[in-house]
């Protein structure tokens, strides 16, 4: 798999330069994927753009590996076989450090992925110490230990695995906020000071729904430190995949439309929420997650 590490993301084959008015499927377990949609949606708006969460199976984070595979593929075959979208962009770690390769070889439609910011964080570092705050599937991947033995070893990594951080952000964009202190508990163990009196420098976000957080996380840290969010860099890839909009792009002029498989969690301060976000229509595809999700073997 060509990965971009430095950017943060894992890519596949490129698609043909300047896609004119392409149609990009941005893909979540929930509403995360909206910190990479944004910065997607800056440098093509020109795009038709269709957001699909997967709150049925929401969150991803705890899923054991098998069903999460299961259980993508089983989406994503029902998203492209609808919207046939041009380019998907996987706005979730925790699904790219173990999904991609499946989907790749199942779809010919090119994927853009999101993987842990290991790269930039250890070019960032200057203490040395560095925290990679994820999901607890993030966090135990095989691809994420890897990515730090090659890109960060000679860094001391500290791997987070929030299990409830992802549900927090999602409160917060439903206008439900969860108080400092629960907040501040998830975010502790990524604050580390050594014998020698280093500290923890740099904070990577490995989970896309983190960055919904981050102004509460730069309140709450007991130190300032650099919090790393691969989003902006995602864009890039992808403006280097479809090449760049047309000069005369309308900026950010098409509805877009936000699809959920469970739809429980669609409230209506929620719905104001992603209208503010520009996604104006709310489908629900539903697609219940089943124990039949999981291969047999
Ligand atoms: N937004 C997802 C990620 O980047 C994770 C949230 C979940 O646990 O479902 O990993």
């Amino acid at each position: 798999m060509p990965i971009d590490l430095m950017a943060g993301t894992a890519t596949s084959a490129v698609v043909t330069a300047s896609t004119p008015e392409p149609t990009i499927l941005v893909f979540d377990s929930g509403l995360g994927g909206l910190t990479v949609f944004e910065q997607v949606r800056r440098v093509r708006p020109d795009a038709t753009y269709l957001y699909a969460a997967d709150d049925a199976a929401f969150p991803y984070g705890g899923l054991p590996e098998p069903v999460l595979v299961a259980r993508v593929l089983a989406v994503m075959d029902r998203l492209i076989g609808r919207h046939r979208p041009d380019l998907v962009v996987v706005a979730c770690n925790t699904a790219s450090t173990l999904v991609l390769p499946s989907l790749r070889a199942r779809f010919g439609t090119p994927f853009v992925g999101v993987v842990p910011p290991i790269k930039p964080a250890a070019a960032a570092t200057r203490s040395g110490m560095i925290s990679l705050l994820a999901t607890p599937g993030t966090v135990a991947r095989a691809y994420t230990h890897d990515l730090i033995a090659t890109y960060a070893g000679a860094c001391d990594v500290t791997l987070v695995g929030a299990p409830n951080l992802a549900n927090f952000a999602e409160a917060e964009l439903a206008g439900q906020p969860v108080d400092d202190t629960a907040l501040a508990a998830e975010i502790a163990r990524c604050f580390v000071t050594a014998a020698d009196g280093r500290r923890t420098d740099v904070v990577c976000l490995a989970c896309t729904h983190y960055p919904l957080l981050l102004a509460r996380f730069e309140r709450l840290a007991p130190w300032p430190v650099t919090w790393i969010d691969p989003s902006p860099a995602i864009a890039r890839r992808v403006l280097q995949l479809l090449g760049p909009a047309p000069q005369d792009a309308d900026r950010m002029r098409m509805p877009v439309r936000a699809i959920f498989t469970g739809g429980g969690s669609v409230t209506t301060p929620l719905r104001h929420s992603l209208a503010s976000r520009g996604l104006r229509e709310v489908m629900i595809d539903a697609m219940p997650l089943c124990v039949n999700d999981a291969p047999a073997d």
